[in-house]
């Protein structure tokens, strides 16, 4: 069996103004009308022998999220709230806890509940090539061919091929480097053989737990203190705030995947896109004959490759080219469409403010 593990506890600032702290990405409908989150359960159907999801998220969320999930007939068998965020390997920690606490030991597929995927039947050929490396004990990875020195990913160095059974490719991961600096990236590209984490994992849930118990025992002990104590309502498993609280924060990626000596990739084409800042949504969205992304009430005029965003007012943009412009209801963000990666400075500005 294999459990889907939605992980949507993220912030995603770069995506402000609509991102916001209450209403962040994953839960807002981005590329199409489904929200982020419900296009992540809503490509899964290829997998077989899924089970209900499991999604990990900030206590804030759990409404939206809940009701998220029953709208496209994908309730989720627990909502694991965490009380406040401690990274992926916590996350993934306390789902792997609720998954052998509901009897038997399968398979975690961790999603990001924030990615688009265009090519979902291709995702889920490659997470059944998956299937009988993951049963044996290994920790797979999906890697995406970069198509840059992009410093927000890891970077995964294939080493030997592996038999998975199925016709689909897997190797052993030489090295696993997390968020490496641009000169390294740089380096990996010209050298060749490397591909991009996409964030999403697959292993067995106490696979996991045995590996991050000899990484970071202390995250580990956190973890299932916080889930012994831990409070269930409905599908609500809310975790005991002052042992989570407690646990060192890391991400999978530093915690385990870098360190771990069983790590597989598994080679993945199909159309991904983290959609981590707008310049993403404009390149995965759809476009007008001069490059435009128009979303909302939006009128151009001799414009190219903008992507512009109305939520309440229209906008209209005269003579405008490579630019960003995002209108809501309490703030507009006007940005070139080259420097969005420093919205973040904005939203620290705003933080400051407070
Ligand atoms: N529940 C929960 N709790 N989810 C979290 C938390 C947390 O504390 N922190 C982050 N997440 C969720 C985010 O919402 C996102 O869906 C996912 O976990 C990954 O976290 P990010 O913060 O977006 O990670 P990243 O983008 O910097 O890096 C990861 O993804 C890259 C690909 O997009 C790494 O896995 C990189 O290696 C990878 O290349
Ligand atoms: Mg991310």
């Amino acid at each position: 069996m294999i459990i889907p593990v939605i992980l949507s506890g993220g912030a995603g600032t770069r995506l402000w103004p609509l991102s916001r702290e209450l209403y962040p990405k994953q839960l807002l409908p981005l590329v199409d009308e489904g929200t982020m989150l419900q296009n992540t359960v809503g490509r899964l159907a290829g997998v077989s022998d899924l089970a209900a999801p499991l999604v990990v998220c900030n206590e804030s969320h759990r409404f939206m999220v809940a009701e998220q999930l029953r709208l496209v007939e994908r309730p989720a068998s627990a909502i694991i709230l965490e009380p406040v965020g401690r990274n992926t390997a916590p996350a993934v920690a306390v789902a792997a806890l609720q998954a052998l606490a509901d009897g038997d030991d399968p398979l975690l597929l961790v999603l990001p509940a924030d990615h688009v995927i265009r090519d979902a039947a291709s995702l889920c050929t490659v997470v059944e090539g998956g299937r009988r490396l993951a049963e044996q004990g290994s920790l797979i990875t999906f890697g995406v061919v970069p198509t840059g020195p992009e410093t927000g990913y890891g970077y995964i160095k294939a080493g030997s091929a592996l038999e998975t059974g199925v016709d689909s490719p897997a190797y052993a991961v030489a090295r696993f480097v997390e968020k490496p600096d641009l000169v390294t990236a740089s380096r990996y590209l010209e050298e060749g053989g490397y591909f991009w984490n996409s964030g999403m994992f697959l292993f067995k849930a106490s696979r996991y737990l045995e590996e991050l118990e000899r990484l970071a025992p202390a995250m580990v002990s956190a973890c299932r203190g916080s889930f012994a104590g831990a409070v269930r309502d409905l599908d609500f498993t809310r975790l005991e705030p002052a042992a989570f609280a407690g646990c060192p924060s890391d991400s999978i990626d530093y915690a385990v995947m870098e360190k771990t000596a069983d790590a597989v990739v598994l080679p993945l084409d199909a159309g991904w896109n983290d959609v981590g800042s707008w310049s993403a949504l404009w390149e995965v969205g759809t476009r007008d004959g001069d490059g435009n992304v128009l979303r909302g009430d939006v009128l151009v005029q001799d414009s190219r490759n903008c992507y512009l965003h109305a939520d309440n007012r229209m906008i209209a943009a005269v003579g405008l080219e490579d630019h960003v412009v995002v209108e809501t209801a309490d703030a507009v963000l006007v940005a070139r469409r080259d420097r969005v990666q420093d919205v973040k400075a904005i939203v620290e500005q705003l933080k400051a403010r407070k």
